[in-house]
């Protein structure tokens, strides 16, 4: 075995699984003084709490009477503790133009945008969308936020001008921060114009900060050039001291009704969840080069980019672009040419490596690495094997991490030093109560599907969904007492749990969560379309794929300039990423007598699988 091995990883001493059982079945007595003993040791606090945790089902609390400022834990501590100097962040793009910004720079750029976002009025409780390229400053910007107790609004630079117009609108936002572009495959993605078309005729925001990446052009009312900002600002902002229970950001996901749900998260709980299982998952150590692929407009960008690992103070990775451009072994040469030790990524990239072939990995030298993560869906067991074997030398351990936006951090995990098992997601996490169940909230038995469920609230839970907090107790209203995670999961008799996918009407893209009602809502703004369905069918690279059947209005007929039309639509509607990949046009779609639509025998059609129990379908 090399240097590398599993067995070199340790988990404190937890390096067996008899030790993991004991320290979590410890957590799980005294889940509180578990957390109290944690939040004490790794997270610097202005005030201490008075109270570890308040349950008021189905509302909770976390460090109640806490208070402390994130970005003084993710910056501050790192430069008081002589780290100043050492690299945060890593900017890599596909024109290999290379920008490393240190622990101190990178505080000093926070306080001056934090001061300069003063300037505008922003203040604690504010909301602010970013809009922005996956760039150095995107970071800036959400620890700008945090630093003044602004809530930020990370939009993912995919999602269309509409999708943009409804999130600002939703979260109320003063300010929107963008950039002028985005770089993939060469080309270089307008973000400015889509700023621009989602905000017309919006009173609500009264500044758009405007990152100029060409040489600096007019700007026009209400828009500031980002720089321009910062430029003049004091170089210290003295953090705002938030309450643990303060909220530190909303991030929008898909759910099953047509609304996507502004997902609210809290600073204190927040803090130490992600900072420790950051630390634990990928068992940090001080020279690591950690690189997380995943956008900051995602939950995984959030806490596995951004809070995680800056909070440890560990060297991070961040790459503007696609993992296949301009080579198909871009990312690798990354990998190689920064000593990347921690790399973290989806099965869906993955699958899209494997696909061009090993030859790519053979060319370089990946023994900088010790540990791999996957997230964002069930990773098949091959991909698995093919991600341990040509990446990770064939003995790094593989942390498959099963989580949401809703959780903030990972929940079930394969911690470095147990047991790996392809396509299963591991074990929970510490503190964290899991249990499969059937619709009464039964245990089901080992090996037998069921619903997974968590069973108590842990600190970085959502608190509420924004302006809709009915929303948020559906979670634990689902079924009566627990948290309802939409996943069907099995557990194995070792207690190993492998995630199914959802039970509900969500379908995953590339890791990415779709609502086939929010896709359906945008269906039937068509001036063509009736009545539309959206169910994901397999495939081989994205995990899903989207079909749709649509029913037209009278005087509306087939033909592939309308599939084309209606592709435009969704794409100008939500977002590229949600264009379906088929467009079937239907006479009639099966309902319910009620009038619902039946996604699941039309998947089972289109699977040619058996229907189910049809006793509800009116014929
Ligand atoms: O279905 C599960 C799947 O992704 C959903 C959460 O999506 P989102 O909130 O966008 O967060 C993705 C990144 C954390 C889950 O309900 N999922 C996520 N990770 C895994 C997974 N399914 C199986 N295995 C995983 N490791």
């Amino acid at each position: 075995m090399s240097q590398h091995s599993v067995k070199a990883l340790t988990f404190n001493s937890m390096n067996h699984v008899e030790e993991y059982k004991k320290l979590y079945s410890e957590s799980i007595k005294e889940p509180e003084k578990f957390w109290a003993e944690i939040a004490e040791k790794e997270i610097q606090w202005s005030k201490k709490w008075d109270k570890t945790f308040e349950w008021n089902y189905p509302d909770y609390k976390w460090f109640v009477g806490g208070k402390l400022n994130i970005t003084q834990n993710c910056l501050d501590r790192h430069v008081e503790a002589g780290l100043g100097n050492k690299t945060a962040l890593l900017y890599l793009n596909e024109n290999y133009n290379r920008v490393a910004v240190s622990y101190g720079e990178l505080l000093n750029q926070v306080n001056k945008f934090a001061n300069g976002l003063k300037s505008l009025g922003v203040k604690r409780g504010d909301k602010v969308v970013l809009y922005m390229p996956l760039v150095i400053e995107q970071v800036v910007a959400m620890l700008a936020c945090a630093r003044i107790g602004g809530v930020h609004n990370v939009v993912f630079g995919g999602f269309s001008a509409q999708a943009l117009r409804e999130r600002i609108v939703d979260s109320g936002a003063k300010v929107v921060i963008t950039g002028t572009w985005t770089l993939r495959r060469g080309v270089k993605k307008d973000l400015k114009g889509t700023v621009d078309e989602a905000i017309q005729g919006l009173d609500v925001v009264e500044h758009i900060i405007v990152l100029q990446r060409d040489a600096a052009s007019a700007l026009v009312e209400k828009e500031i050039d980002f720089y321009e900002l910062l430029k003049d600002q004091n170089e210290f902002c003295v953090p705002e001291e938030m309450d643990a229970e303060d909220p530190l950001f909303v991030l929008y996901t898909s759910g099953s009704t047509g609304k996507p749900k502004g997902v609210v998260h809290t600073t204190g709980g927040y803090s130490l969840y992600t900072h420790y299982t950051t630390k634990k998952v990928f068992d940090i150590r001080e020279n690591d080069i950690y690189w997380c692929t995943a956008d900051p407009g995602w939950i995984t960008g959030h806490s596995y980019v951004v809070y995680g690992p800056l909070s440890n103070g560990v060297t991070s990775v961040l790459v503007e672009g696609v993992p296949d451009f301009p080579t198909p072994d871009h990312w690798y040469k990354i990998i190689e040419e920064q000593k990347v030790s921690i790399f973290y990524t989806s099965p869906t990239a993955i699958r899209m490596l494997r696909k061009y072939g090993e030859q790519y990995c053979e060319k370089h030298d990946f023994s900088s690495l010790r540990v791999l993560g996957t997230v964002g869906e069930p990773i098949n067991p091959e991909v698995w094997q093919w991600y341990r074997k040509h990446i990770g030398s064939g003995d790094r351990p593989v942390e498959d991490t099963w989580w949401q936006t809703e959780t903030g951090g990972h929940m079930i995990v394969t911690l470095p030093g147990l047991p790996q098992k392809p396509g299963k997601a591991g074990k929970p996490f510490f503190g964290i109560d899991v249990d499969v169940v059937n619709k009464e909230g039964k245990s089901v038995s080992v090996n037998e599907k069921g619903f997974l469920v968590i069973k108590k609230p842990w600190p970085s839970a959502l608190r509420t969904c924004l302006n809709d907090h009915e929303r948020f107790k559906k979670y634990w209203n689902e079924i009566k007492g627990v948290y309802f995670t939409g996943d069907f999961a099995i557990k194995d008799e070792d207690g190993d749990i492998q995630v199914l996918g959802r039970s509900d009407d969500v379908i995953s893209v590339s890791g990415h969560r779709l609502g086939s009602a929010e896709i359906e809502n945008a269906l039937l703004t068509h001036p063509a379309v009736s009545e539309a369905a959206v169910i994901g069918k397999p495939d081989e690279i994205r995990g899903e794929k989207i079909k749709t059947f649509v029913v037209l209005k009278p005087g509306h007929a087939p033909g592939d300039d309308l599939v084309n039309d209606i592709k435009r639509h969704i794409k100008r509607e939500i977002a590229s990423m949600v264009v379906p990949d088929e467009i079937e046009f239907a006479q009639g779609l099966p309902k319910t007598r009620s009038g619902k639509i039946m996604r699941r025998v039309l998947k089972a059609r289109e699977l040619k699988q058996d229907e189910g129990d049809l006793s509800v379908l009116d014929t």
